[in-house]
């Protein structure tokens, strides 16, 4: 089966090219996990926060007029942010991060909102790490810092497979297109030789 990652070419050393770029290494890995169960706590407060803030626009509104596709929403959100710390990224992490960027393309997200998203749940919990009085000033610096690189990944698979989808249906609207000018053609010339 070929799965998201065959597709957009990220293979291990892909991987670990982009991981060295950032300056990403095990070493954040490391210190993000161990700060998950300080983190996990603050993490439905930051989901909720994120959804009083983004449901006060009408243009996001318009996703979740269903409230059980909110609840599902949160749902995920919750788990893809617990993920942040759950160390190394796998195969199954990279295959989930391309297929997120899917989904908001696929449904049509407009970009500005899912970046803005990122922006703010780094901002939240970067808040959260700082009202946590057993971490000291240096540790909770590298903390912010790792995420930061961590989300940076996040974003640039996301991102990817979101101008992927994007182009393929702009090339399918396109054929389309082609498609009904060559068939309504077909029809003028039928047309013209009846009458
Ligand atoms: C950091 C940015 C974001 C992340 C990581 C994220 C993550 C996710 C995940 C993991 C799912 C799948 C949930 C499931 O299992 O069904 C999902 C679905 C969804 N997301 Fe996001 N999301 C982000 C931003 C946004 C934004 C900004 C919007 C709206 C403006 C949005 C709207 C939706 C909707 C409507 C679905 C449901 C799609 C469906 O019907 O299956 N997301 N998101």
């Amino acid at each position: 089966m070929t799965t998201l990652a065959d597709r957009f070419k990220i293979t291990d050393a892909e991987r670990d090219q982009r991981m060295a770029f950032l300056h990403l290494g095990r070493d954040d890995f490391q210190l993000l996990a161990g700060l998950r169960p300080l983190i996990t706590p603050h993490i439905p407060a930051v989901v909720d926060a994120f959804y009083v803030e983004l449901l006060r626009h009408s243009e996001p509104r318009r996703f979740f007029i269903n409230p059980k596709t909110l609840e599902r929403v949160k749902a995920g959100q919750r788990a893809y942010l617990a993920v942040l710390f759950a160390g190394e990224p796998d195969d199954a992490y990279i295959e989930q991060r391309l297929m997120i960027g899917e989904v908001h393309e696929r449904i049509g997200v407009p970009l500005k909102w899912y970046i803005g998203a990122m922006g703010f749940f780094l901002h939240r919990l970067a808040d959260a790490l700082q009202s946590e009085p057993s971490l000291d000033a240096g540790r909770r610096l590298a903390a912010v810092l790792a995420l930061t690189k961590v989300m940076n990944l996040d974003l640039q698979l996301a991102m990817e497979s979101y101008a992927s989808l994007s182009l393929r249906m702009k090339t399918l609207d396109q054929r389309i297109r082609e498609t009904a000018d060559a068939l309504n053609s077909v029809l003028d010339k039928n047309g013209e030789s009846h009458a």
